[in-house]
């Protein structure tokens, strides 16, 4: 080709920077010794880089939004014996840029790979890269011998704090969160153990909401995504992106102590939607796979466990939930292929207690719901959503999401279990009680995300104890807990091919794959008998792929998905005996954000364009707004401190395939301005 520069050189300088890492192209044939690719197709992949993938990726290829695709970690991944460029190629031209996965050309990817192997230390030349896959197999990024910095890179993976992992501070007891339901503090993730989203407080009502004012503002100070679900204990409020924790006074927002997590493993969705709390501890999930424990007095580590595997596509982005003793987790990651599971940990020092296969091993009930070709290898069933329990019964909900691979359901015939299910576990043992599937044979990437909220109402004039199953495609059902069975369900925003499969060339359906009840799910509010749901109303057209490939650990969706270039959102009020639609508030956007109801009257809830909104409860009126100035996708919850009722919230750096990447975190705080005081 006619382009050669003269850039050979200007690679050069980069493998000096990464000098605690040796990297060798492999084999050193003489093809590689002339470079890997030509200087001016990494120069066209750093303008598209630009363009497509630094908004996730980071500027600098440093992480934020996703992981990092330069420097140490990177290489420690991608240069495994069991991975090659081949598949970092294939992985990146078939899944990349989300949610447009393979919109690029393919004269495109080869020019981004060129530019990111350019960023981790391998040569131009004078010959272009090709898409050819025994060329690409055979670059090979890897460190050899001895780091030369002679730094210790073995990760630890149990970790105990300096002063010991007893924690220092106190509450709240766990008497305490199984009765969050009257508590003024929002002690869980979703308020409390049933997951309502409702709080007694009235102090913010219809009348008065106008009166709302900012009371306080936090910055994170960090460039990380933003989706957490904050806690509030004590007149303390507890948030976090991927890597940092931070304890701020409730009602001033001043900071009482930050904690920020050095990643040990690779991290994969660097997303994080919140801590626990009980006796002194606040407990939390990392992108790259640990549990770790935090003085709530201080923010001193005081034990740090990985328990899930980066490797294998796993990663923690849920809230945990603490019971007693106990800690409640699982990964995310069914795009990744994971085997999923949910696992108990001891509190006191982060030693596993029991662990549930969410997709069953060889032998185990279930297993036969899987009738694929032993070649084809098939995962899923992760959890990256809030749990909620049943303390009568004794009984742990679990959100169990999507089968992998995504779209091809003919490689797995069968119902999959136990994917896009309600999975109940008998909370000491982790034995499963009972559970009902949503979806069976699943390829929409159509996970089921809530399990909650836990409540009681009449239903066909008896009253009965009922929870919320609700997920990605937009169906919000009630079921008995006694009998399991559905009572009534409440499909919302645009359908349209639901259930018609998947093509080769195509299908466009609705809602898409980023549709429907997403992190944040219903709130109910008993003195309305409604439940107020936020959706995202978007289709998506999908491929299927010619070929299915696995990379272990990355990206397995079997095809190639499409958003429309439309999208909107809905926070919808439903009816709880009946299952019919009483209003509906439409955003321009998708709705991701938290909502919360409360004895006031009014809800409290966040557009991906940034407004904060109170609602009235009865009728979905707009009483308040206000801009925070950042892309609202996590928390917005309500407490008291101080004496005064007040609304907390997340904005800035949100999910960005909702629309959510405008702003830095911050933590937003509102109260009602005094009577008699000036605007
Ligand atoms: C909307 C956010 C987003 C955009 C835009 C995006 N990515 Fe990604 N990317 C991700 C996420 C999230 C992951 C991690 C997926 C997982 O769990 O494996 C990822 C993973 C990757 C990986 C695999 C990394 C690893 O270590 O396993 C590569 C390579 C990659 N992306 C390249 C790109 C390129 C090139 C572009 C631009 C064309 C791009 N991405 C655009 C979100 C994004």
């Amino acid at each position: 080709m006619g382009r050669l520069q003269p850039g050979i050189l200007m690679a050069v300088p980069r493998i000096v920077v990464l000098a605690s890492l040796i990297l060798t192209v492999m084999p050193l044939c003489a093809q590689a010794a002339r470079g890997a690719y030509t200087a001016d197709q990494a120069a066209r992949g750093k303008s598209l880089y630009g363009r497509y993938c630094a908004v996730c990726h980071g500027d600098m290829l440093e992480g934020g939004a996703a992981p990092a695709l330069a420097g140490e970690t990177f290489i420690k991944s991608w240069g495994q014996s069991t991975r090659t460029v081949d598949d970092l190629f294939y992985v990146m031209s078939s899944s990349m840029p989300k949610p447009a996965s393979g919109s690029l050309k393919p004269d495109e990817y080869l020019e981004l790979l060129a530019f990111v192997l350019s960023r981790n230390g391998l040569s131009a030349g004078d010959r272009p890269l090709s898409a050819d896959a025994a060329t690409l197999g055979a670059l090979r990024l890897a460190r050899t011998g001895a780091d030369a910095g002679g730094r210790a890179t073995a990760k630890q993976t149990y970790i105990v704090g300096d002063g010991g992992i007893r924690p220092t501070g106190k509450g709240p007891s766990a008497t305490e969160l199984q009765d969050a339901e009257h508590s003024s503090d929002w002690l869980y993730h979703t308020h409390d153990l049933h997951g309502t989203r409702y709080s007694p407080l009235d102090e913010i009502t219809r009348d008065n909401v106008t009166r709302m004012q900012v009371a306080c503002i936090y910055q994170l100070g960090s460039t990380e995504t933003f989706v957490t679900g904050p806690i509030v204990h004590a007149g303390v409020m507890y948030v976090t992106t991927a890597r940092l924790t931070a304890a701020i006074d409730a009602a001033t927002c001043r900071e009482k102590w930050r904690y920020n997590w050095e990643a040990q493993d690779a991290e994969l969705t660097p997303h994080n939607r919140g801590v626990a709390i009980e006796n002194g501890y606040v407990v939390r999930g990392t992108a790259d796979g640990y549990l770790i424990a935090l003085d709530s007095a201080d923010g001193r580590l005081l034990w740090a466990r990985q328990v899930a595997r980066p490797a294998a596509g796993e990663a923690i982005a849920m809230p945990p939930l603490i019971l007693g003793d106990l800690v409640i987790v699982g990964p995310a990651g069914s795009e990744n292929n994971v085997q999923g599971w949910i696992g108990a940990f001891r509190l006191a020092d982060g030693a596993p207690v029991w662990r549930f296969n969410t997709i069953p091993k060889a032998g185990q009930p279930g297993f036969d719901t899987w009738n694929n070709d032993p070649n084809v290898p098939v995962g899923g069933g992760a959890v990256w959503t809030p749990l909620s329990v049943d303390m009568e019964r004794g009984e742990v909900y679990v959100p169990v999401t999507n089968p992998a691979p995504d779209f091809p359901k003919r490689v797995r015939p069968g119902k999959n279990l136990y994917t896009n299910s309600l999975v109940a576990l008998d909370l000491r043992t982790g034995k499963l009680k009972w559970y009902a599937q949503m979806i069976s044979n699943d390829d929409k990437d159509y996970d089921l995300t809530q399990v909650s909220p836990l409540f009681e109402t009449a239903v066909g004039g008896r009253r009965q104890k009922l929870v919320v199953a609700a997920g990605k495609d937009g169906i919000v059902r009630v079921l008995n807990r006694d009998t399991h069975e559905i009572l009534h369900q409440t499909p919302i925003g645009t359908r349209f091919n639901e259930h018609a499969p998947i093509t080769r060339e195509g299908t466009h359906y609705c809602p898409g794959t980023l549709g429907g009840i997403q992190w944040n799910g219903p709130a109910w509010n008993p003195r309305t008998n409604l439940l107020y749901v936020p959706t995202v109303d978007w289709c998506f057209t999908t491929k299927l792929d010619e070929k299915l490939r696995n990379v272990p650990g990355s990206q397995y969706m079997g095809g190639t998905p499409q958003p429309d270039k439309q999208s909107q959102g809905f926070l919808t009020a439903i009816d709880a005996s009946s299952g019919a639609i009483r209003w509906q508030y439409r955003a321009e956007q998708p709705m991701v954000a938290a909502v919360t109801a409360t004895a006031g009257g009014l809800l409290f809830t966040g557009e991906s364009g940034g407004d904060l909104l109170a609602l009235d409860a009865e009728n979905g009126r707009v009483l308040y707004r206000f801009n925070t100035g950042g892309a609202m996708t996590g928390g917005v919850i309500t407490y008291s401190a101080a004496g005064h009722q007040y609304v907390g919230a997340a904005s800035g750096r949100g999910a960005v395939m909702f629309g959510g990447g405008r702003g830095a975190p911050t933590i937003v705080v509102f109260r009602l301005r005094e009577t008699g005081q000036a605007h």
